[in-house]
């Protein structure tokens, strides 16, 4: 069926109707030469203390003896394995943290947990009505139409918009929530992952419904959040019929053009919605992850290869190319280029129809947080979730000024800009504009446009560094200074390893600290500038088990036995300026996925503390919180996602526990009991 594009059109309410770990990357960039050669200069000075690690004062100034031990690549390693490990048997620590929550264990069963004191609540689930018109769910007789109208799969993002727009307000306002992605075999009778070819025109209909994000508006009463049922507010945006604009430099490329859009500018749907983040003016970014498992044939068939040879696309998870030929490569050569963006929204007007922001480039975006910069220029910080992919910059052309007209689309002109680490602890943005360096015809880049469809060629050219997996990167809202998380990289090998990515077969990952020039030594925010072309960086934590010689893990101090994490996915600040962190890969180190705290300076320094544990198979995502940080939302993804759980045997029916309901990703609020400040 040909759709009638007219993203020119507002919409009408309501509307009318794994893949992480792969490597994509095979460039050799000039990263890792560089980097080790600048390590191979480097002095022998190691400490093995690692209480002087991530707590040493020394992190609020310049470089510290413990980053410079960890620029020492191969001997680093060495001295790592022979450090004396957290030897750690208590629940408690010694060290002071401003956290006063007491740890919650590590606790591995079919229901989420939160640290005592606090009280969970499950505020809204996959089916549960949000349109105005939406049927109560059904599993065993689900559809499309319905499921467009109900709340999606797998939430991720979380963003809390109080209302009235503007204001302050934790009692009232809209929760957006992006839908990652499905899981057939949980979602549909009689599915397994054995048989999962099998899905109906109508099924996938579904999943394509069930994808994209909810607006939904939320009260709270007391100390009870509840959903507005039919709220004009409400709103659902879907992969399967909802109208997305293309704006910015590569907006109506011909390599944007399809069959059905000859403008080039106007697309339906949106997928893969990872993380995201906020602007100033009330709109919220998203992100479009593993784009590329949803689209099959054969990329040699297209003029398209090379870029989608560097992103994965062809090899297709999904089924949608079936029944969809615009899923199909061979059939519409081009509209895979239309994912990967990030993609602007704005909640508060119900009619508003979102923007993929192609200034902002084109790859497996984890999300995208912006800062305002103390030039007013708005900065947007942003990850490429695979193995050995890079981090980004874009920072806006002109300032946001409150006042002025036009501000709306300031995100689409700017300068995006790739990560260089250096082993001397600084690092390097490096611009990714046409015309500049090797992003020039000889090198196949014949537009800006070019260089933003191929984003990861162009970082691949101007020498980015490879990292291990970056997901949620966020400014700290006291300090100033930026938090990336690596989430693992078990690809990584000694030939690879580098200062920002030490460790080998990195199952547990890490957190970086990017440090923006005006920060130090006293870390306020109001001086940092984010637009600097050189930052300097150091290693906050090392993920992995203290009792494991072998995890060579770092934290602040004694982070006690149910303290560590591994796989740090996004993070989120309290109001304090401390680091909130969820975890997606947990259990394959032996614990929960769920919520960390810590400080991020004084004695409590990356000191993690367990606040939350995710029911057996999840993941969490999207910490966040009401402005006067009383209410938590923890967005649990994929409840009951396990070896051999399907729809009809999960390994847990989280929330309900009722016998005919399979386990539904939910929110749940969190608030402390009494009420006050979560923490
Ligand atoms: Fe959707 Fe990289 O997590
Ligand atoms: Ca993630
Ligand atoms: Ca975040
Ligand atoms: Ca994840």
């Amino acid at each position: 069926m040909a759709h009638s594009y007219l993203c020119s059109d507002r919409t009408h309410p309501p509307e009318d109707l794994g893949a992480d770990d792969r490597i994509s990357n095979t460039s050799t960039g000039p990263s890792f030469p560089n980097v080790l050669s600048e390590r191979a200069g480097q002095p022998d000075a190691i400490s093995t203390d690692p209480v002087k690690f991530a707590g040493d004062r020394s992190l609020f100034g310049g470089p510290s003896l413990t980053r410079r031990a960890l620029m020492q690549g191969t001997s680093v390693i060495a001295a790592l394995a022979v450090s004396p490990a957290y030897a750690t048997a208590t629940d408690q620590t010694g060290h002071d943290s401003s956290l006063t929550f007491p740890p919650l264990p590590n606790i591995h069963d079919e229901d989420s947990h939160v640290a005592k004191g606090y009280h969970l609540h499950t505020l809204i689930r996959w089916g549960d009505p949000v349109v105005a018109g939406a049927p109560a769910f059904d599993p065993g007789n689900q559809s499309a139409q319905a499921q467009a109208l109900q709340f999606g799969y797998n939430n991720d993002f979380v963003a809390f918009m109080p209302l009235p727009k503007g204001s302050l307000n934790s009692g009232h306002g809209l929760l957006c929530v992006n839908h990652e992605y499905t899981i057939p075999h949980l979602m549909f009778p009689g599915i397994t992952k054995e048989n999962d070819h099998t899905l109906t025109q109508d099924q996938v209909n579904i999943e394509m419904a069930a994808h994209g994000h909810s607006v939904v508006e939320i009260k709270r009463t007391g100390h009870t959040w509840h959903v507005v049922r039919n709220s004009p507010l409400n709103r659902r945006l879907t992969a399967l019929d909802t109208k997305f604009q293309l704006t910015g430099p590569a907006a109506g490329s011909e390599r944007l053009k399809t069959s059905t859009d000859l403008t080039g500018t106007c697309v339906i749907g949106t997928i893969n919605n990872c993380a995201g983040g906020k602007t100033p003016w009330g709109t919220i970014l998203f992100a479009e992850e593993n784009f590329d498992g949803y689209f099959a044939g054969r990329i040699e068939n297209t003029g398209e290869a090379r870029n989608y040879a560097r992103l994965g696309v062809g090899n297709a998870e999904y089924l949608w190319s079936r029944y969809h030929s615009r899923f199909d490569v061979e059939k519409e050569p081009n509209e895979a280029n239309r994912f990967g963006w990030i993609v602007e929204f704005d909640p508060y007007d119900p009619y508003s129809i979102p923007k993929k922001r192609t200034a902002l480039g084109r790859f497996k975006h984890e999300g995208a947080t912006t800062v305002l910069n103390k030039d007013g220029r708005v900065v947007v910080y942003s990850g490429d979730d695979q193995r050995f992919e890079y981090i980004y910059r874009f920072v806006t052309a002109r300032p946001y000024d409150a006042t002025a007209a036009g501000m709306t689309d300031l995100l689409d002109e700017g300068t995006l800009s790739v990560a260089r680490f250096m082993a001397d602890g600084t690092l390097e943005w490096l611009p990714l504009v046409f015309g500049q360096g090797a992003l020039i015809p000889a090198n196949d880049f014949h537009s800006q446009a070019d260089v933003l469809i191929e984003t990861r060629r162009a970082a691949d050219l101007v020498g980015a560094t490879p990292m291990d997996r970056p997901e949620d990167i966020e400014t700290n809202p006291v300090t100033g200074v930026v938090y990336a998380a690596m989430t693992n990289n078990t690809k990584r090998t000694a030939d690879t390893l580098d200062a920002p990515n030490p460790r080998n077969m990195n199952r547990h990952g890490h957190i970086l600290e990017l440090i923006p020039p005006g920060t130090a030594p006293d870390r306020n925010k109001a001086k940092a500038d984010h637009t600097a072309n050189h930052f300097t960086w150091d290693i906050f934590l090392l993920a992995g088990n203290p009792d494991k010689a072998e995890d060579q893990s770092r934290y602040g101090h004694d982070v006690g036995r149910s303290g560590w994490l591994s796989c740090p996915d996004n993070v989120a600040f309290d109001n304090q300026g401390r680091l909130w962190i969820t975890t997606d890969g947990a259990p394959k180190a032996g614990i929960t996925d769920g919520v960390w705290a810590c400080d991020v300076k004084g004695d409590g320094r990356a000191i993690t503390r367990r606040f939350y544990a995710c029911p057996r198979g999840a993941e969490l995502c999207g910490p966040e919180f009401t402005p006067d940080n009383s209410s938590y939302f923890a967005s649990v993804q994929h409840p009951g996602d396990e070896p051999g759980s399907t729809y009809d045997t999960p390994s847990t029916r989280w929330p309900d526990f009722h016998e005919f309901m399979p386990p539904r990703p939910s929110i749940q609020v969190i608030r402390k009991i009494g009420g006050g400040p979560i923490g």
